[in-house]
This record gives structure tokens, sequence and C-alpha cells, in this order.
């Protein structure tokens, strides 16, 4: 029921015992489930008044109020299984987190200019030291007093990218000394072809060097590349551990799957079947990659699909959830663009007023993006709220296959290339470059899950807790709620439960 029609459900309904509503209640005011309750305190409440009474818009939020405080946080009682013996228990926990600590920054012009210059400079060594073979000009500015003609490899920032009128794509490059204006031509041989197709995956602000012949005032683009991560094997590691990874599961919101995710909670204490208990048992680390509550006015309307309206109450719920994992299990908890952490990223850890009743040893709370090394493992775990502008640039990429954007994300050695897409805090080192290429790569937020690998890069996104919202089926995807990718370090393998 939409909270118009429980408005004026609400408003029939007093109407009957003789009670009118206030002219300035408004829908956003009641939601559904709370109906019969409110209907139930404002007549005890106007009992003993005679004749017609108003029930006025003070009253009500406070019974709301209190309504809500009485609902949440659902107790849920999980208890590990007897006889249930987890071999994750008797291993040894090793883990390190490498938090990215938020750099402070005035927000001036200044600070943007040396934000990415920054970008600029750790992208450029980047590229130098994957060797590509010509060298890379020294600067942009340099290249005016060379010849036209002369073959030469620059490094720089995409600006702008344009189709020109003869169906060539122009793209202009800068970096601190000058631009340049690259030109990629819709030629008929293979090799051209393919180096218009690829001209098309660049994306406003990510670093590239492209390799190319000086005419005039233009390079003649012969080859784009990438910084790219180098090939490597994928690492195994001794001990028999296994991750979980979560995300999005957005506690607080009236889509919130409870039911599943205690079902899992469950599993996770011994309560399975057959092959996925041996499973069960191995669980080490549980990552939580962000949206981790739903949040309060993170977007227009919200109210309407919030079951708790009180942030304070979303975490309480959030951790009497995480406190039904097993102790032996350590749980590292990373804020997204839904929590109470201000969107701008790197995202601090979740403040000390929304843990400070529920520490335990072994629940971490981390910043967003944060690198964390178990076993010798090392995880990047990123929300991935930047994977939407990286959808919309990159001509062959969905939202049905997330892991494709995440691939992309890994060979620009950034975790948001685009700017403006998402807020980033301009500090004056850039954090989010991916300097260190990570064994395992893990992002959330499209609600959609996907496993690749990538030169050696084990990637996941870890989908949602969350059944479909009106939004989504409005937009078109379709997301995969309550289907748990779980790592085998040993085996180096992933399986999907799903709960
Ligand atoms: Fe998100």
């Amino acid at each position: 029921m939409a909270s118009k029609d429980a408005l004026k459900e609400l408003s029939s309904t007093l109407s009957k015992a003789r009670i009118l509503l206030a002219a300035d209640v408004d829908a956003s005011l009641v939601s559904d489930a709370e109906i019969n309750t409110l209907v139930a305190r404002l007549v005890e409440m106007h009992k003993a008044d005679a004749g017609l009474s108003v029930a006025t818009k003070e009253e009500i939020a406070a019974i709301v109020d209190q309504i809500t405080k009485e609902k949440a946080p659902v107790p849920v009682d999980v208890k590990r299984k007897a006889g249930f013996t987890a071999a994750a228990s008797e291993i040894d926990a090793y883990y390190k987190i490498t938090n990215k600590e938020r750099l402070t920054t005035g927000g001036s012009i200044d600070d943007f200019v040396d934000h990415f210059k920054n970008r600029l400079e750790k992208i450029r060594r980047i590229l130098e030291e994957r060797r590509i073979g010509a060298s890379i000009v020294q600067s942009i500015s340099a290249t005016r007093s060379y010849m036209s003609g002369r073959e030469v490899t620059i490094v720089g920032m995409v600006t702008t990218k344009i189709s020109t009128k003869k169906g060539n794509i122009m793209v202009v490059v800068e970096d601190s000394t000058a631009e340049i204006k690259v030109m990629f031509m819709n030629g008929t041989s293979h090799q051209s072809k393919d180096l218009f197709e690829s001209s098309k995956r660049l994306v406003n602000d990510e670093v590239v060097a492209i390799r190319g012949k000086l005419s005039n005032q233009f390079l003649m683009a012969n080859e784009i590349l990438w910084p790219d991560v180098p090939i490597k094997e994928q690492k195994t590691i001794k001990g028999d551990i296994a991750i979980a990874f979560m995300s999005d599961i957005h506690v607080g919101s009236k889509q919130f799957m409870e039911k599943n995710f205690e079902k899992m909670l469950k599993w996770l204490n011994g309560e399975a079947q057959s092959r996925e208990d041996r499973i069960a048992g191995k669980i080490k680390y549980i990552i939580m990659a962000g949206d981790v509550a739903d949040g309060i006015g993170i977007y227009p309307d919200q109210e309407y699909d919030l079951a708790i309206h009180d942030i304070y109450l979303q975490y309480k719920l959030l951790f009497n959830f995480i406190s039904m994992i097993p102790d032996y299990i350590h749980v590292f908890v990373m804020p997204g663009n839904h929590d109470a952490v201000g969107r701008a990223e790197p995202q601090p850890a979740l403040g000390e007023e929304f843990v400070k009743d529920f520490k335990l040893d072994n629940v971490h709370i981390v910043t967003n993006p944060s690198y964390i090394n178990l076993h010798g493992l090392d995880v990047l775990a990123y929300h991935g709220t930047s994977l939407d502008s990286i959808i919309r640039a990159i001509p062959d990429l969905s939202y049905a296959a997330p892991e494709k954007a995440m691939v992309e994300v890994l060979k620009r050695r950034h975790l948001s290339p685009v700017y403006g897409g998402n807020v980033i805090v301009p500090s004056k080192e850039d954090q989010l470059v991916i300097d260190k290429v990570p064994d395992i790569l893990h992002m959330g937020h499209i609600h959609k899950n996907g496993i690749a690998e990538y030169h050696g890069v084990r990637i996941v996104n870890s989908g949602t807790w969350q059944d479909t919202t009106g939004f989504q089926q409005r937009s078109g995807h379709i997301p995969t709620p309550c289907m748990l990718p779980v790592y085998e370090a040993l085996a180096g393998r992933f399986t999907t439960i799903k709960f």
C-alpha cells in the first residue's frame, strides 16, 4: 500500500471513531504497517474527548516513533548447533587492515589541481614500470618542438572525447604542461578498426599512454596503452580457510530480506546440509563491502521504503545480526553510499556513535576502500559506487555483469576513474589509485553477483540481501539477492551459496 492510501485509510478509520486528522498530517508520516496500531493508540488517547476531536501531527509523529522503537531491532536468536565443529575455529586468525584514512583538503580549485596532478604522476609511474617499449616523452608541451611525422608516446589525462563530423574520434589528452588533440581514424584496415573500437572505451579523467605520429597540432594514434595489471599466477595460500563476501545488506529497508539473512546466519552456525556444511565450517573471514544499512535521506522519498526510520536502530539491528556470527569468524564492516558517513570517498569507517555499544573482538570497522590482508592474500575491498559511471561510459558494459566493469577499473588502476559520478575528496594524494595490485578485488553496489578472473586477480561482486526495489524494477535491473560467494583459499575456488 502506498503511503497516500495509508493516509486515506487512517483518515476514514479514525472518522468512525469521531477523530479528524489535522490538516498538516502528510503521507510521509504514515507507513502502511503501522495503521492498526496507530488507530488503536489514537482512539485510546482521545477516548475521553467529547464529540469530535482532532489528532495532531505531533501526536501522530510521537506514536509512529514509539512504534518504530518497539519494532526494532527484531530479536533473532541464532546459536551454534550442538556437535558442529568448524575447521576454521582451530585456525589462528591472520589479518592486517590497511585503511584509506581520509586526508584533509580545503576543497579549493588548487586542491583539485593537485589531486589530478597526483593521479597523473602515480599512474604515469605505473605506465613507466610496464616498460611499454617506446619511451614516454617527458611532457606534452615537449612534443610542440618536434617535427611533424615523428612517432611519440605521450601520457596524460583524457579530458574530452568527441565524434567528429567525418566519423572519427577526437580525444583531448592533457598533462600539467599542455594538452594535445589525439585522432582515432575510422579506417578500413583491421588494425585501425580495432584501435577505433578501443578508443570508444576511453573515459574522461582516466590516465593513459597513447602512441602515435605527430601531424601538425594533432597526434594520429596508433596504440592505446592502459596502465593495466601485470599477468601473474593466481595466489593460493597454505591455510584451508574460506572468505565469505557480502555487500548491500540494506538493514532498515522494507526490502531487506531478513529471513534469508537469518537462514545464512544459521548456516554459519552449523545448520546446513550436505556439502555446504563443510564450506560453512571453513569460513574464517567475512567482508561486508558497504551499504550495510539503508540509511536515511539517501534519495528522494526514501522514507516510504524504510522499515526503520531511525539510523541508530538500523545499525543496532545490523550489529545484532553480526553478533550471531560465530566468534572465530572475523568480520570487516565497510560503509557504502547508503551508510551514515557522508558520501565523499575515501569514506571513513562508521562513527563511534553507531558502533560503541556493539564492540566485539572479531568485528572490525574499516574504511571504504581498504586493503585487507588475510593469511597473505591481499583483498582490495571497495563499495563500488563508481561502477555506475563506468557502466555508463563504456559501450559494452551493463548492470547484468558488474565483474566486467570491475575489470575495467582494474585496467585503469583507479577505483573511480570518471570524475563527478560519485563524490571524491580532492586531497593532495589521490587515494583511489590502485597502487598495489590485489589478489582479490571485492565490490558490491550493483546488487548483482559476478565472479571473474583477470590477469591472476580474482574479482567478486557480492550482490545484495535486499529484494528488488521499485526503482530497480523501473530501470530494468535484475538483482540477485541472498547469494553468498565464498572463496576457498587453498583450492583457489569460489562457490556461491543461495539462501
Ligand atoms: Fe551502494
